[in-house]
C-alpha cells in the first residue's frame, strides 16, 4: 500500500479539484475550459427531487442562492446561538497579538491588523442535530452537486468583527473581498446569520445568476486561468461581474436566516463600516468532490467493502509512514 501512497500522494483522498490547475502553456491550449467543461459534466443543473423541495431548488437553479429568513423554530436557534456564545467566551476581538495570526492570517495581515477573527470547529449538540445533520440542508446540497454525502461537510462558527473606525475600506486587503469562484463546479456552503447582518457589518455579496456556465463565463475563466498561472493573479472585480451580465447583491439578513449558495457563482466577503460583528454558522461541501467521500460508500455491497477498505488501508500507510519519519528524525 505505501507504493500507492507514493504514486497518488498523501493528500490523495482529500483534495478536490482546485479553481486552476497547471501551467501557462497548458492553460493558454485551454486545459481549463477542458476541465471546466469536464467538472460540469451531468451537473449543469440540480437534480430534481420532487415535493416539498423542489421550490427550493429551482430558486438554487435560478439565482444560485436560496434566502430564507427565519429558518430554525426559535427555541433551536436559541440553542445554537448559546453555544456559538459559549465558544466565544473568554475571547475578545479587541485583543491582537499579530505573533498569534493562524497561516491563513498571514496572508493578509494588513487586513488582520484591524478585522478580528476567529474560527471554531464546532461540534456541540445542537448546532451538529439541528445544522449539521440537516436532512434539508443535506438533501439540497446533494441535488446541487449530484455527489452523496457519505462523509459530513465542513463544519465551523465563524466570528469577525472590525476593531477600529480609524481605518476606512479595509476589505480589499483580503481576497475574499473580491468577486470570486471557489471552484468551476458546482459547490456549496451554508451560511446561518447568528446576528443581524447587512452591508455595514460584511453581509456576504452574491451575484444572483453567475453560477450558470455560460460561453461569456468560460471565456473570462481562460482569460483568468491563464493570468493565474503566469503571475498568481486571478482576482476580479464587480465590473467584470457587470460585464458578465450579474449584479453583485449583498445578503443581508436578520439573526436566524439561512442560506445555500452555490459557490460556482460570483461572491464575496463585504466589508465592515461600523463595529458590530458578523457572527455566522457555516459549513462547506467541498469534501463531496474528494475520493474519500466518494469511497466511503455506504451500504453492504461488496464494491462498498471494497472502497471503504482502500481508505483504511491507505490511511494506515500514511499513518506508518508518519510514524517512521517522526522515528528517523528523533535519531538524527
Ligand atoms: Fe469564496
Amino acid at each position: 500500500m505505501s507504493l500507492v501512497v507514493k504514486i497518488l500522494g498523501n493528500d490523495f483522498l482529500d483534495k478536490a479539484p482546485p479553481l486552476y490547475y497547471g501551467g501557462v502553456l497548458a492553460n493558454v491550449l485551454g486545459l481549463h475550459v477542458f476541465r471546466t467543461l469536464y467538472l460540469n459534466l451531468w451537473r449543469l443543473k440540480p437534480k430534481k427531487l420532487g415535493g416539498e423541495y423542489q421550490k427550493h431548488l429551482d430558486i438554487l437553479e435560478k439565482d444560485g442562492i436560496l434566502v430564507l429568513p427565519d429558518f430554525f423554530p426559535k427555541e433551536q436557534f436559541d440553542e445554537i446561538k448559546n453555544e456559538y456564545d459559549e465558544a466565544y467566551s473568554g475571547w475578545s476581538p479587541f485583543d491582537y497579538d499579530p505573533e498569534k495570526l493562524s497561516n491563513r492570517q498571514k496572508d493578509f495581515p494588513e487586513y488582520f491588523e484591524t478585522i478580528a477573527e476567529k474560527i471554531v470547529s464546532a461540534k456541540t449538540p445542537a448546532f451538529m442535530k439541528y445544522f449539521v445533520n440537516n436532512e434539508f440542508i443535506t438533501k439540497l446540497s446533494e441535488a446541487v452537486t449530484h455527489r452523496t454525502n457519505n462523509l459530513p461537510p465542513h463544519q465551523h462558527f465563524w466570528y469577525l468583527q472590525k476593531r477600529s473606525l480609524e481605518k476606512g475600506n479595509v476589505g480589499n486587503l483580503h481576497t475574499a473581498g473580491f468577486p470570486h469562484a471557489d471552484v468551476p463546479y458546482p459547490t456549496v456552503k451554508v451560511f446561518l446569520y447568528l446576528n443581524d447582518v447587512n452591508e455595514d457589518n460584511a453581509a456576504y455579496i452574491f451575484a444572483k445568476g453567475s453560477h450558470k456556465l455560460s460561453l461569456k463565463r468560460l471565456l473570462f475563466e481562460y482569460k483568468l486561468s491563464v493570468s493565474f498561472a503566469r503571475t498568481r493573479n486571478d482576482i476580479a472585480h464587480e465590473e467584470d461581474v457587470h460585464d458578465l451580465g450579474y449584479d453583485c447583491e449583498s445578503i443581508c439578513g436578520k439573526a436566524n436566516t439561512l442560506f445555500i449558495s452555490n459557490n460556482m457563482g460570483y461572491h464575496n466577503r463585504g466589508d465592515f463600516s461600523n463595529l458590530e460583528p458578523r457572527q455566522t454558522a457555516q459549513l462547506d461541501f467541498r469534501q463531496l468532490e474528494t475520493w474519500r467521500n466518494i469511497l466511503t460508500r455506504k451500504g453492504s455491497g461488496i464494491f462498498s467493502k471494497v472502497t471503504r477498505r482502500f481508505v483504511k488501508s491507505f490511511d494506515k500507510a500514511i499513518k506508518k509512514e508518519r510514524r517512521a519519519s517522526i522515528s528517523n528524525n528523533n535519531m538524527s
